[in-house]
This record gives structure tokens, sequence and C-alpha cells, in this order.
């Protein structure tokens, strides 16, 4: 079993001299990684192992050290480790910038030691040396204690995005256990699909293979531009509707919709009659996901006016409301907030006796609040005790709302790069990285590991709360991501243990069962 490490994480080695730290870290990790106390010795003094640069080495490490652990940046304390105030120190800047720290020892057996420094050429002298194997002794009995996030044998490392680090044993329980979990495919890009006369049939295709591969739902953003988290505005970005109304064509099963809709940029009304018109015309499968828009500058580049938060979150009220009134028998009117619609009158009516209605966002103050009021569905993202945290949250609204919780499916996006095991992992990574990322990082932001760290990150994220996961995949140019994903989705698919949020004590988080 390799040491599976955060992303993110501090390294600090404890070991004496010659137990054969630096070569570890050496083939472990990156050289700019590692920060070494001898090699600062070496760049600050005369060489690794002029002990008078030893105070200013330390004082370089030091400021290293917290300039990369500011950054996030993965980093490896490679110096002897065995005086328990500095580990202290290590542990508490690494707590500060919120990164786990990790220990890895090195008892390699004294007499190596003592055997590997005779052969250096300037070796440690022998009681010094002495003294370093009895203190790794000490040391190797009090770092339990210590309060880090992992003390490990030295060996092989795979560094892993922080939401795959205890993935195995999740895995495991999905084995023994399983959780059901449904799947959603959400398409933000299409510079995947190559020209725009490309873009029919690669979505087509698209649509077919993720209904084949078990996804329950497709999803479409709702942009005029591209959204500069995902690519240039310049990037293809279709309309939403027109093209949930020709992924209603070409499926037959996935329930579609966009996430969300942006609820400033059509009359409500007008908004209700579309979507009553994708659910007619996809047989009972649209889903109406809806949030108060936030891209400011599609609404300027259309001459749109974009208001402040609390009124578009006006708007986004007064269509939760009107929405089923339009969908529902005869011609009420409706007043809202800032929406007036003298008759609400829609027909045909869906043919969903109740159009699902998603609220994206997970505020906690207003749109959390509008969720137990009004929706049917949240949408969170984050890990699982962000999950676990937004769900409190929700739970106390439906407590005021009266409303039970387990009536709302909860939904979460997130993207993933997947794939059989870590040697093509990084064939599809090294495809997809941009120029100036660490591999690390990049694998860290779209979520990249093999069909097992998969399972057991959602598999964490179902004991969280999460009934539905939608997933963007990054690479789907590879032409086979979603094939890709499929044994993913299969280790959901069919348990009879279907999870629910159940209803917690006020004030408490919820419970799953
Ligand atoms: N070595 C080895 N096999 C290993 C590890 C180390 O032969 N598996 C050798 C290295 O080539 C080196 C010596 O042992 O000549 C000491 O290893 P090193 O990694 O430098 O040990 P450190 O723990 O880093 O020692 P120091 O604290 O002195 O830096
Ligand atoms: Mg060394």
């Amino acid at each position: 079993m390799s040491i599976r490490l955060p992303t993110a994480c501090l390294v600090v080695l404890v070991g004496p001299s010659g137990s054969g730290k630096s070569t570890w870290a050496e083939s472990q990790f990156r050289s700019e990684q590692v920060i070494s106390s001898d090699r600062l010795r070496a760049l600050v003094g005369e060489g690794p192992d002029d002990q008078r640069a030893g105070k200013d080495a330390f004082e370089v490490l030091d400021l290293v050290l917290e300039r990369r652990l500011r950054r996030r940046l993965l980093t490896v304390v490679d110096t002897l480790g065995l005086d328990p105030a500095r580990r202290t120190a290590y542990l508490a800047l690494a707590r500060q910038h919120r990164m786990p720290c990790h220990v890895v020892l090195f008892g390699t057996p004294a007499a190596r030691c003592r055997e590997r420094n005779r052969t250096r050429d300037r070796p440690v002298p022998a009681r010094v040396l002495g003294d370093q194997i009895r203190a790794f002794s000490g040391a190797a009995a009090a770092l339990p204690g210590e309060g880090f996030d992992g003390v490990h044998e030295a060996g092989p490392v795979s560094v892993v995005p922080s939401s795959m680090v205890t993935a195995a044993e999740s895995a495991s329980r999905q084995e023994d256990r399983p959780m059901a979990l449904q799947f959603g495919l959400h398409v933000p890009s299409l510079t995947w699909a190559g020209e725009p006369g490309d873009i029919r049939a690669g979505l087509s295709g698209l649509a077919a293979d993720a209904e084949a591969a078990g996804f329950s739902s497709l999803w479409v953003m709702d942009h005029m531009l591209q959204i500069p988290q995902v690519g240039r505005e310049w990037d293809p970005m279709l309309d939403s509707y027109t093209t949930l109304g020709f992924l209603a064509a070409v499926t037959t099963t996935a329930r579609i919709g966009a996430l969300v809709t942006g609820v400033t940029y059509r009359n409500p009304a007008h908004l209700a009659k579309i979507i009553a018109t994708l659910d007619v015309l996809s047989g009972g499968r649209a889903v109406c996901g809806l949030g108060a828009a936030w891209f400011e500058r599609e609404h300027r580049v259309y001459g749109w006016d974009f208001p402040g938060r609390a009124e578009r979150l006006d708007l986004l009220e007064d269509a939760l409301r009107l929405l089923p009134l339009m969908w529902g028998p005869g011609s009420p009117p409706f007043e809202g907030h800032r929406v007036r619609v003298p008759e609400a009158i829609c027909y045909p009516r869906p043919v969903q006796a109740r159009v699902p209605i998603l609220v994206g966002g997970q505020g906690e103050r207003r749109t959390l609040r509008l969720v137990a009021q009004y929706a049917d569905a949240c949408n969170l993202f984050g890990d699982p005790d962000t999950v676990r945290h937004k769900l409190g949250v929700l739970a106390r609204h439906c407590d005021d709302a009266g409303r039970d919780i387990g009536d709302i499916e909860v939904t979460h996006l997130s993207t993933a790069v997947c794939a059989v095991d870590r040697e093509s992992l990084n064939v599809r990574l090294a495809a997809i990285t941009p120029k100036g990322r660490t591999p690390e990082a990049f694998a860290e932001s779209v979520q990249a590991g093999t069909v097992q760290d998969q399972i057991g990150r959602f598999r964490e994220l179902a004991e969280a709360g999460v009934r539905t996961a939608i997933v963007s995949l990054p690479d789907l140019a590879s032409g086979d991501a979603v094939v890709g994903f499929a044994p993913v989705v299969a280790a959901f698919a069919g348990a009879g243990d279907h999870h629910r949020v159940s209803r917690p004590a006020r004030g408490g988080a919820p419970n799953v069962d």
C-alpha cells in the first residue's frame, strides 16, 4: 500500500542521518517540492554540512515554507525532524494554513545508518549519530500523540486530490453495503465537439453514451457567453433551452434541464411556457433548474438589467411561486415582489404532475430558505463536510417552513476525471493539463481519480446526504470520458439501500439512515 497524501499538504520527515530521507524525497517528489536543510546550508553557507550556516539555513527554510503553505503547495520538509519543538511548529504552521500535516518516519536499522554514515565523504561523528538514533526511538514513540494527520513508514507515495485520501476505505464500504446514488452529466463546454458543424453529432453521440452509461440526467448551462471558470468567452455556447429541446429528441430516459436557468434572462411566465413545452416534448423528463444569476458581464453585453443581489433573489422567489401556478390548472392572477402576471395561463400543461424545480446556490440565509419553501431539489458543491453543514442549514429552514427535508432531492455538482488505473489517469490528465499548472494542483481542481478513488469519493458524498451527483467531465475530447466513468455509475446502481436525509433534531446536523 502506498502512502496517500492530499495535494495540498505538509510532509515532515523524521529520521537519523543516513536513514534515507533525502533519497526517498528525491524519488517521490519534484525537487522544488522538497525543502532540505542540507541544501539550504549549501545555499547560504559553504556546503551541506556547514554547521555554522545552520541558523541561517533554518531561517530561510521557515520563510520558504511559510510562502509555499500560503499558496497551498505540497511541501516536504527534509530535516532530521528529531526536535519535538520544531515538529510542533511545523504542525502549527500547517494548521494555520488549514493544510493537513503528515509525518514520514525512517526507521532504518541503526547498523545500516552507521554503515552508510561511515562510507560518506564527511561522516557525522559516531557519537552524534548515536544521539540521533536514540532521539529517533523517542520521536517514533511520541509521534502518534502529537496530532499529525498521518504518521507513515517511508514507502511509495500517491498524491491524490484531498477528496480521495480516504477513498480506498470508502470504496470498500460501497462494495460491502452499497448505497444508491444517481448520476447526472453536466455539459458546460462544447469545445470538445470541434467545429460548429460538428456539435449536432457530438451532442447526440454524447447523450447516447450518457444514457448507455447509466446517467439519469443531462444538464447544460444557461449562459450567453462561456463563463470564465470554464473557458474563454469566444468558446461556443449554445442557447440552453434550444439545446434541451434537441436533447429531448435524441434521448429516451434521461431527465434534462438547465443547471441552472438564470432568473434574470427571461420573463418568468415565458420561462414557464418554455419548460412546459420541454416537458411535453421530452415526455415528462424536464427539470427546472433555477438560480439568481451572477454573471454580470453577459447582462451588460446584451443590454440586460442586472439588478442587485437582493432584487435578484426577489425575482427568484417570484419565479418559484409563479411557475407552479403557470403549470397548474386555470389562469390565476399572480402578484409577486417584482413580477405581475395577470393570467397565469399555459396550455398544454406539463406532462408531469409537478415539474421538479431545482434551485442552484447554497447561500445560507436566503437561497437555502427558498429551497425549503418552494423547491424540489437543491444543488450543492464542495466536500462532504460542506454538504453536511449546508444540509444542517437547510434542515433548520425546513423546520421553519414545516417541510420534511427528506422530500428535497439533494444534488451535488463537481468535476471528475476518471480512468481505470493511475497510469491511464495520468495519460488523460496530461492531455488536458494547462501550461503553468502543477500536475497535482490540476488533478485536484478537476477531481482526478481512478474508478476506485471516484467510487470512494462519491460514497462519502452519498453518506453526507447527496442523492444525485452531477458531474462534468473536462476530458470529453478524449471521446471515451463518459464510458470511462460508467463503472462509477454502475457501482451505485441498483443498491437497495436508498438513503434519505432524515429530519435532524433542531440545531443538529442531518443524519443519514
Ligand atoms: N541510501 C541507500 N539506499 C536507500 C537510501 C539511502 O543506499 N534506500 C544511501 C544514499 O545513497 C546515501 C546514504 O544512504 O548515500 C544516506 O541516504 P540519504 O537519503 O542521504 O539519508 P538522509 O536521511 O537524508 O541523511 P541526512 O540526514 O544525513 O541527510
Ligand atoms: Mg538528507
